[in-house]
């Protein structure tokens, strides 16, 4: 794990915010899984079945070892019932990669935690009308209020609600992620 990278600060609010929207029996891809407590915790209360993917290797807990963005796509995606986000910054890459793959509407949870420096992704920019060309002329300019530009990026993938629980830069949250319709042209 990198230095100054917590796996699961506010590990019991994400626990109870999987328990409040997760039902027994669904099968879930944790894209970024590391040693696997979170859901182990959930799983006490809800029976889920959960494959879990992570680029490091942990001593303990079993993941696929890969790089989210890369395996993702090689991922039957359609055969889970929730999918898990719970990253370091802006999940919005790897929110678009499974938008663009599934037939039927997926569950999901997500940890967005804005940087200081701002370090929003390019998906999530464009949502709000934001280049990357403008991004590199004014990084703090273009990247303030990131949670509200992730809510209006999600909104483009036909997300109509999303709950969340916010400390400051961190942001823990719950929505449902639609199918693409045939012909949708998103952060137009
Ligand atoms: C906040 S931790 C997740 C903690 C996890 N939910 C648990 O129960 O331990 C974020 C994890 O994402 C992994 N990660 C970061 N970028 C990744 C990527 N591109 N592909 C796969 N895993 C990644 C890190 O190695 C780290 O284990």
């Amino acid at each position: 794990m990198n230095k100054g990278k917590t796996n699961n600060s506010h590990a019991q609010i994400k626990a109870l915010l999987r328990m409040e929207f997760a039902e027994h029996g669904d099968r879930v891809l944790d894209v970024f899984h590391g040693n696997g407590l979170l859901w182990d915790t959930v799983k006490n209360s809800v029976d889920v079945m959960v494959s879990g993917l992570d680029k490091e290797q942990y001593t303990i807990g079993f993941s696929l070892l890969g790089d989210s963005a890369k395996t993702i796509p090689n991922i039957e995606v359609d055969s889970f019932d929730i999918i898990d986000f719970d990253a370091y910054g802006d999940p919005s890459p790897y929110i678009d990669l499974v938008s663009r793959m599934i037939a039927t509407e997926k569950k999901v949870f997500f940890t967005f935690i804005q940087s200081m420096y701002g370090g929003l992704s390019i998906e999530c920019l464009a949502a709000s009308g934001i280049s990357q060309n403008m991004k590199k002329t004014a990084p703090a300019l273009c990247c303030r209020n990131g949670f509200n530009r992730f809510k209006r990026y999600l909104s483009t993938l036909g997300v109509l609600e999303v709950v969340s629980i916010n400390y400051h830069r961190k942001h823990y949250g719950f929505f449902t992620l639609p199918p693409m319709k045939v012909g949708q042209n998103r952060h137009a």
